[in-house]
């Protein structure tokens, strides 16, 4: 059986900055910037521009990752699309992201499977863990896993939706994910989810026990209610779990792999809230310079925090072969996931 690894990485943010001062400035939110810094760590996030799609920000890192992992898009076999924010409800970003990156086009046309994975947070997690699972059955030599989001075309930058406006942004994160016979690469993974919480981070735009599933006026055109229109979140309830089920799965897999805290030399959290993340590194006492954040920087991006953090530590030197790293997710649904490999 091959073992899964890293083969390369690429990020991309839209260029458009938008700071905590902006969000008041510009859009008129009733906020500070002291206000969103002591709660959340955020300074800034990126919005991409009108006519921009999840799967535009997609191609861009997929690119850089597969440029990165020294292969070409055609030695792809599988791509795996992680995002809350698709460019359309249905199908899915995935073929969108396959036409784009040229693999339908000419008599080379490789008509490589697809799919989306709808699993917020902790969607980059899920996707690794499936790319590995097809990598090491030999089903798959190179799988694309992206993580995407286009938040900014669905928050409600009002007063009324401050509480969720303030804290997510847009990009995209990549990895190419290949077989090797060296002894390297994904050792574990840990996913859960606790569905008891389905509603307490949720957007119910598209809700299809309606009839019809939008409310319709006579002409046929969608009426929605703000309450369903933007997402809603329990922020308590989801910080309180974030912090309990990011550490206990972070000590559960570390326990199965038979590694310990000291091992790791790099730790990589979901970038929902800094404080969340403080915590969780006091508790199991992991010392500043072992994690890297992007949160001041670009917001709450889902399912891009981890791979645009990966990409970071792989271009700014931190990942050497043998580099042991600990990603851990969490987010809507409740879902959560945690990850062991060494570079
Ligand atoms: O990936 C998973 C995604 N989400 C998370 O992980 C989020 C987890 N939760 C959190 O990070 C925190 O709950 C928040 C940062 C979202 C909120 O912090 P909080 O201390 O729980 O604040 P709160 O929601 O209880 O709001 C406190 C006050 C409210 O005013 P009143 O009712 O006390 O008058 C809010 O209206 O702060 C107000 N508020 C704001 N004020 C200024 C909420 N958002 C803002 C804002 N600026 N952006």
């Amino acid at each position: 059986m091959p073992n899964a690894y890293i083969s390369g990485t690429g990020s991309f943010v839209p260029p458009n900055v938008v700071t905590n001062d902006e969000l008041r400035e510009k859009y008129g939110i009733d906020t500070t910037n002291e206000w969103i810094v002591k709660r959340t760590g955020i300074e800034a996030r990126r919005f991409s521009e009108r006519g921009i799609a999840t799967s535009d920000l997609g191609l861009e890192a997929a690119k850089k990752a597969i440029a990165n992992a020294k292969i070409e898009p055609h030695d792809l076999d599988l791509i795996i699309f992680a995002t809350l924010s698709p460019d359309h409800a249905f199908p899915g970003s995935g073929v969108y992201l396959q036409q784009k990156l040229g693999l339908c086009d000419g008599p080379n046309a490789k008509f490589v499977p697809a799919l989306d994975v709808r699993n917020q947070c902790s969607g980059f997690l899920y996707s690794l863990a499936t790319a590995t699972s097809f990598v090491k059955s030999g089903a798959a030599k190179h799988v694309l896993v992206v993580g995407a989001e286009t938040h900014s075309a669905a928050l409600d930058l009002t007063t009324r939706g401050r509480g969720i406006a303030a804290l997510f942004g847009d990009g995209a994160g990549a990895v190419v994910v290949s077989a090797t016979e060296e002894d390297r690469g994904i050792r574990s993974f840990k996913l859960g989810a606790d569905g008891r919480h389905a509603d307490a981070l949720a957007q119910r735009v598209w809700d299809i026990k309606k009839r019809p599933f939008i409310d319709v006026d006579e002409n046929g055109n969608g009426l929605v209610p703000a309450s369903d229109l933007w997402a809603n979140m329990d922020g308590k309830l989801v910080f309180k779990n974030a912090v309990e089920r990011m550490t206990t799965v972070l000590m559960e897999t570390l326990l199965a792999q038979g590694w310990t805290g000291n091992d790791i030399d790099l730790f990589l959290f979901h970038q929902a809230n800094l404080r969340i993340n403080q915590y969780i590194a006091d508790m199991l006492a992991i010392p500043p310079e072992k994690t890297i954040h992007n949160i001041q920087r670009y917001g709450n991006t889902t399912a891009a925090t981890i791979p645009l953090l990966l990409d970071e530590a792989n271009q700014t030197g931190r990942l050497t072969p043998g580099t042991k790293v600990a990603l851990v997710a969490f987010g809507s649904g409740f879902t959560w996931g945690s990850c062991l490999l060494e570079w």
